[in-house]
């Protein structure tokens, strides 16, 4: 099947010549774009793209060959065209929303007084638990269905909810559901280090045993996960649980992904930068000897803007990282306590407005980079000749600065993943 969009205004993040992985320091302000442009999909994939005045007097190129086999024309006169977003850091499934919390929040409690009182992860662990994962697949389904409205086509969603071994399983299955009956591109990841439970505090190593022990051979055996993550914190879990966490899950071939530094300098970003993350993700409290450590690894920064804002925690620092020659990715970290949106249009707005990240950097951020936090760069990420063709139109927009400009508001049209509108 082929679809051709024609008189896309300008075709945004485009790869024309070698294909990057990721973009670091410098590289992250550079960003292609086609004016006046065409795209064709074929087979869920981008076949070709160019400026319009290259196809011939009947509206098609012999590079095009768009003749009657061209399934679907769509005319995007005034709109631009855009890779859809990576989300590369989501809890996608819970049962309940945490308002009660936030207000809390307001009133003067910290994040780590409620979670210490039995709040937080463990109130959210309580209603995972008593709901089915019928109604949790629901649920997630909802808000995936949301997501991809606003422009995302592809998402990292964690288990953690759980903190027992038949809810983690249950989250993770949720979670391969929605991979195989949604057009969205999922990497699972199996975050069982999450919290503490009450019935281990003070003997949290019991805990680490059982995620270790029990949780993840079950979680191999199953093929329920693609990375292995832990909450890295103060007051969560330390380095050497972490190390312990890694191995293991190394060894049943998930590969890491971690939370760190959010509350403080925890070790996390050294961790896992040891234990070849693939990303480190949080990051509002960074010092020189993390940035180092980062520089020359294979490990993908990671900044995560709504939780900074809805927590008012410091804002890590992006500029300094990219300065200092870093990747930087920007993710929604979706989860009802921490950042309640999966849209990334407004990350992409606070990567400007609160980072003092360019546009060009921004959208950087947003697409390839979070594609390589999750693994799916070669496919993902720009738009490029033989990636997934998992694009959106936006509405009729003045340049492509609006859509961090625009704070709040929906300039996503239409979505088309594999090459299918959704
Ligand atoms: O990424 N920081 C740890 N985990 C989540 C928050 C989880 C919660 O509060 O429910 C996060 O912010
Ligand atoms: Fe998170």
């Amino acid at each position: 099947m082929r679809t051709l969009i024609k008189n896309i205004k300008e075709l945004v993040q485009v790869e024309a010549g070698r294909q990057k992985l990721r973009a670091q320091g410098g590289e992250m302000a550079q960003m292609e774009t086609v004016k006046d442009a065409y795209l064709l999909v074929e087979d869920g994939k981008i076949k070709a793209f160019g400026k319009m005045s290259d196809m011939s007097a009947g509206g098609v190129s012999p590079a095009v060959n768009a003749d009657e086999t061209t399934a679907l024309q769509i005319d995007a006169t005034g709109r631009m065209v855009f890779p859809t977003f990576c989300d590369s850091h989501t809890h996608l499934v819970y049962a309940n929303s945490r308002e009660h919390e936030f207000v809390d929040k307001i009133r003067g409690l910290s994040y780590e007084e409620i979670a210490k009182r039995g709040g937080g992860i463990l109130n959210s662990a309580k209603a995972t638990a008593a709901a089915s994962e019928e109604e949790l697949y629901d649920m997630a389904l909802q808000r995936l269905e949301m997501a991809i409205r606003l422009g995302t086509g592809a998402m990292e969603i964690k288990s953690g909810y759980g903190l027992t071994t038949e809810s983690e399983l249950k989250l993770l299955r949720v979670i391969r559901r929605l991979r195989e009956n949604t057009p969205m591109t999922i990497k699972a990841n199996f975050l069982g280090a999450h919290g503490i439970p009450m019935e281990y505090r003070g003997h949290q190593e019991d805990y680490v045993d059982l995620v270790i022990n029990e949780m993840l051979p079950r979680v191999a055996d199953e093929g329920l996960a693609d990375f292995v993550d832990v909450f890295c914190d103060q007051g969560f879990f330390t380095v050497a649980d972490t190390e312990r966490i890694l191995e293991a899950g190394i060894k049943y071939g998930l590969k890491p992904k971690i939370h760190a530094n959010e509350m403080a300098i925890s070790g996390g970003v050294q961790v896992g930068v040891k234990y070849g993350a693939i990303s480190v993700d949080h990051l509002e409290q960074m010092g020189d000897a993390e940035i180092e450590c980062l520089k020359g690894s294979a490990t993908m920064p990671t900044i995560l803007p709504g939780c900074a804002f809805f927590l008012n925690l410091p804002l890590s620092p992006a500029r300094r990282m990219i300065d200092a020659g870093l990747p930087v990715a920007m993710a929604s970290d979706y989860n009802p306590g921490t950042s309640p949106s999966c849209n990334m249009q407004l990350i992409l707005s606070m990567a400007c407005i609160r980072y003092r990240l360019t546009p060009e950097e921004a959208l950087n951020a947003t697409t390839l980079n979070t594609a390589y936090a999750m693994g799916v760069s070669k496919d993902l990420g720009t738009i490029a000749v033989g990636k997934k063709a998992n694009f959106f139109i936006t509405k009729t927009i003045s340049s492509y600065e609006y859509m961090p400009y625009a704070y709040g508001e929906n300039k996503v049209e239409r979505v088309f993943l594999n090459g299918v509108e959704v």
